[in-house]
């Protein structure tokens, strides 16, 4: 497989949607589709495929991510604060059946300890945090090495 025939999915949970208007020392001010525009340069560089989704409800979150089971090679997924106590996430991302990398603009290993825990770690295939719209672009990168 070339990285051109890489399909990735890029999954944003809750409030990601108010993107420049949350806490510019955590977030920046960049909104939503900017970072989506960004996120659509570095894959085209890349020669990947990228597809969007941003939800605020949970179920939709999980069938969204029940639909994309066999139809994506690797997801980037910022759960958002459902992150930190989300089971049915974890759940759901068990069942995608292709790598995802979990994204978080902020260092969430530096702000309140509730941050600190992540319900899919554990089954994450790599995690970036802390480094803005770039840790998009990292796990770009990252996502070849991950697809066997
Ligand atoms: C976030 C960090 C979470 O703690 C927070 O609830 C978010 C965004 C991030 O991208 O830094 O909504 O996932």
């Amino acid at each position: 497989m070339t990285d051109a025939d890489i399909r990735v999915a890029v999954i944003h949970g809750p409030n990601l949607n108010t993107l420049g208007r949350r806490p510019a020392g955590h977030y920046g001010t960049f909104t939503l589709p900017e970072l989506e525009q960004k996120i659509r340069g570095w894959a085209a560089e890349r020669g990947m495929r990228v597809g969007f989704f941003q939800t605020n409800d949970e179920g939709a979150f999980l069938s969204h991510v029940h639909g994309l089971a066999g139809l994506v090679d690797a997801a980037i997924v910022n759960p958002g604060a459902w992150t930190h106590y989300q089971w049915s996430i974890r759940d759901a991302l068990e069942l995608l059946g292709a790598p995802f990398v979990e994204v978080h603009i902020s260092d969430v290993e530096a702000r309140e300890p509730h941050r600190k825990i992540s319900v899919v770690r554990d089954i994450a295939d790599h995690a970036v945090w802390g480094k803005g719209p770039d840790g998009y672009k990292d796990a770009l990168d990252a996502i070849p090495g991950l697809i066997a």
